[in-house]
């Protein structure tokens, strides 16, 4: 009986494993959600849209100014000295890694 209920729930279980799975090894993923807990009221963090906070660069303009790898090392000593009002951010490692690869893949 494939149709039972519970060969559904298995099925279900198994989708939503699969589905953690994958966030948990993409780092794209999780660095953008990094930057949307912690930088996206100020700062556009997508492809498309306009930074909320009037003068704040949008993040796929950022290899303008930045080399991404620099970045990721920057990201971890503490980079934003620079921003009016604006909280002291410090990434280990693996967050400061997985944001610039986020990052990379937005960049125009
Ligand atoms: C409270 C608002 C605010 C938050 C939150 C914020 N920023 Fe900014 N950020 C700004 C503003 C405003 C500027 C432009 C003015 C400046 O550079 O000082 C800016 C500029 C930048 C720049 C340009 C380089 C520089 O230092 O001039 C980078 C890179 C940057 N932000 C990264 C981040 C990252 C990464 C986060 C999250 C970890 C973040 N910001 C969170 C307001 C913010």
């Amino acid at each position: 009986m494939l149709k039972s209920p519970m060969m559904k729930f298995l099925l279900i279980a198994a989708g939503l494993m699969l589905s953690s799975a994958a966030w948990a090894q993409d780092p794209a993923l999780r660095g953008r959600d990094l930057l949307d807990d912690n930088c996206a009221r100020c700062h556009a963090i997508d492809k498309n849209g306009a930074s909320p906070r009037e003068g704040a660069p949008a993040f796929r303009t950022l290899s303008r100014s930045f080399d991404m790898d620099e970045f990721a090392t920057r990201l971890q000593g503490g980079l934003m000295s620079g921003h009016p009002d604006m909280p002291e951010f410090k990434f280990n490692e693996d967050d400061a890694r997985a944001v610039a690869t986020y990052l990379r893949s937005i960049q125009e």
